[in-house]
C-alpha cells in the first residue's frame, strides 16, 4: 500500500488516500472524488498532467547518484508519456533523458499513465 496525498484539487482541501502499489494513479484518484482532467486517457493528450512528489526521496538529490538509488524506486516510463511531456513543455528533453536512462520519473506525471508504487504527494499542473 502506497499514500497518496492529492494537495489543491477541487476545493483545495488536502486529501490523503491510501491506494494500492501498482494502481494506476488516475484511478485512485477518480476512485476517491479527485478530479483530475482528462480527455484521451491513453497518455496523448497532456490533460491529465499533475505534479509529483515523491516521499521516498530527498528533493536535494541528484537523481544519477548511487545515493538516489537507494532512496528511489525504480520507475519505467512509457515513451509515449515522455513524449507528450516534453512536447507540452511541462518537463525537458533533458528530464526525459534521465528519466529514461536511470528509470526515474520526472517531476510531471500524467495520471493515466503513472503507476503509484511508492508515497505520493500530487498537486495539480498549472
Ligand atoms: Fe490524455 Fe492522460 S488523459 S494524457
Amino acid at each position: 500500500m502506497a499514500n497518496v496525498i492529492f494537495c489543491g484539487f477541487g476545493d483545495g482541501m488536502d486529501k490523503r488516500v491510501q491506494a494500492r502499489t501498482g494502481d494506476v494513479l488516475l484511478r485512485v484518484a477518480e476512485s476517491n472524488g479527485v478530479k483530475i482532467p482528462t480527455e484521451c486517457k491513453d497518455g496523448t493528450c497532456g490533460s491529465c498532467a499533475v505534479k509529483i512528489e515523491d516521499l521516498s526521496v530527498e528533493e536535494t538529490m541528484n537523481p544519477t547518484t548511487e545515493d538516489y538509488d537507494a532512496h528511489a524506486q525504480s520507475y519505467y516510463m512509457e515513451d509515449k508519456e515522455l513524449e507528450t511531456l516534453v512536447e507540452m513543455a511541462a518537463i525537458t528533453k533533458k528530464e526525459a533523458e534521465v528519466a529514461q536512462q536511470f528509470n526515474r520519473q520526472t517531476p510531471v506525471r500524467l495520471a493515466c499513465q503513472c503507476i503509484v508504487r511508492s508515497d505520493i504527494i500530487v498537486k495539480p499542473f498549472e
